[in-house]
């Protein structure tokens, strides 16, 4: 190898780890990451498929998974699947002749109507004022789908959102526990559809023993999947304090980051949590509802709360 694909295996070894802040688009179900597609596409060319060398994998097969399986490829959403070799060779800016939109100004990441669920998520769930659904299934849902968004984009989790619900068990975190006990049960998550990324698979895993945990002991009676005062309550200590006059400044840039998410990436990784670095923490408490610092929706954007 190079040295250039060293350095390029190197970052894409510590992205699938975490993503670092800078090379991740600023809100947070990240639709748009900032590293040039090509560059991605060359790197995860070279890099992920001598990671695959476990398996004999023929060229009908390979094939196959760089369709089915934007994986490791963050240029997906730039380029959907019929076109994306020749969108990915061009820089992402030239707009495509437009579909039909409906009018409404959305966040830069959702205005497009190329992207159904993605507008969908951004319309009715996304930071959603006070929480779009407290459950504890739920906000486990949103936990693994943001873990394994690390790197990708969020367009691609939300693609193998009905895979992830199926494979998981409807994300009941108390069967994933108990069921995925060895690395063989692993390899059964990852021959499903779900993004296949061993090290995600493994913390999700890791993650249910972890979640039933942190019920079981703070919210010992908020235990159930449909309980709204468990995991929802949990997250309730890091909301943005309004600030001591009351007057909160208005936001004026993206972060990527907060004194919050990083508390709770602190206090989560205490507790065994893997995947819970602050960047997607923060992505996640945005996403929940959970009221943070920075630009939330886009001013002019028609869910903005402004
Ligand atoms: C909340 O989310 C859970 C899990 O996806 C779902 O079963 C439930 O129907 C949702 N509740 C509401 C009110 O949307």
């Amino acid at each position: 190898m190079s040295r250039r694909s060293n350095r390029i295996a190197r970052s894409l070894q510590q992205l699938n780890r975490e993503p670092a802040a800078a090379i991740l688009a600023p809100s947070a179900p990240i639709g748009i990451t900032a590293i040039p597609a090509a560059a991605v596409t060359a790197a995860t060319n070279k890099v992920t498929k001598p990671n695959k060398s476990g398996r004999a994998v023929s060229k009908a097969t390979d094939d196959k998974e760089n369709n089915d399986d934007s994986n490791e490829d963050p240029s997906a959403e730039a380029a959907p699947k019929k076109k994306r070799k020749v969108v990915a060779t061009k820089t992402t800016k030239e707009p495509e002749s437009p579909l039909q939109g409906d009018g409404k100004t959305r966040c830069i990441w959702a205005d497009n109507p190329r992207y159904p669920l993605l507008q969908a998520y951004h319309d009715e769930e996304w930071n959603y004022p006070d929480g779009f659904n407290h459950t504890n299934r739920y906000l486990f849902e949103l936990l693994i789908l943001e873990g394994a968004q690390a790197g990708l984009s969020w367009s691609t989790v939300l693609h193998k959102r009905e895979a992830y619900r199926e494979a998981y068990h409807q994300f009941d975190y108390h069967r994933i526990a108990t069921t995925y006990k060895s690395p063989t049960d692993n390899d059964r998550l990852l021959q499903t559809n779900i993004v296949k990324n061993k090290l995600k698979v493994q913390a999700s895993i890791v993650n249910a023993k972890a979640f039933c945990e942190l019920l079981e002991e703070l919210y010992p009676d908020q235990t159930g999947l449909d309980d709204m005062k468990g995991f929802w309550m949990f997250l309730q200590d890091y909301k943005k304090k309004a600030s001591k006059k009351g007057q909160d400044k208005e936001p004026t840039e993206y972060l990527t980051r907060s004194a919050e998410s990083d508390r709770l990436s602190e206090d989560l990784k205490k507790r065994g949590f893997k995947f819970v670095g602050s960047t997607i923490m923060y992505a996640y408490l945005q996403a929940a509802g959970i009221k943070q610092d920075g630009i939330q929706h886009t001013t002019g954007c028609f869910r903005s709360h402004k």
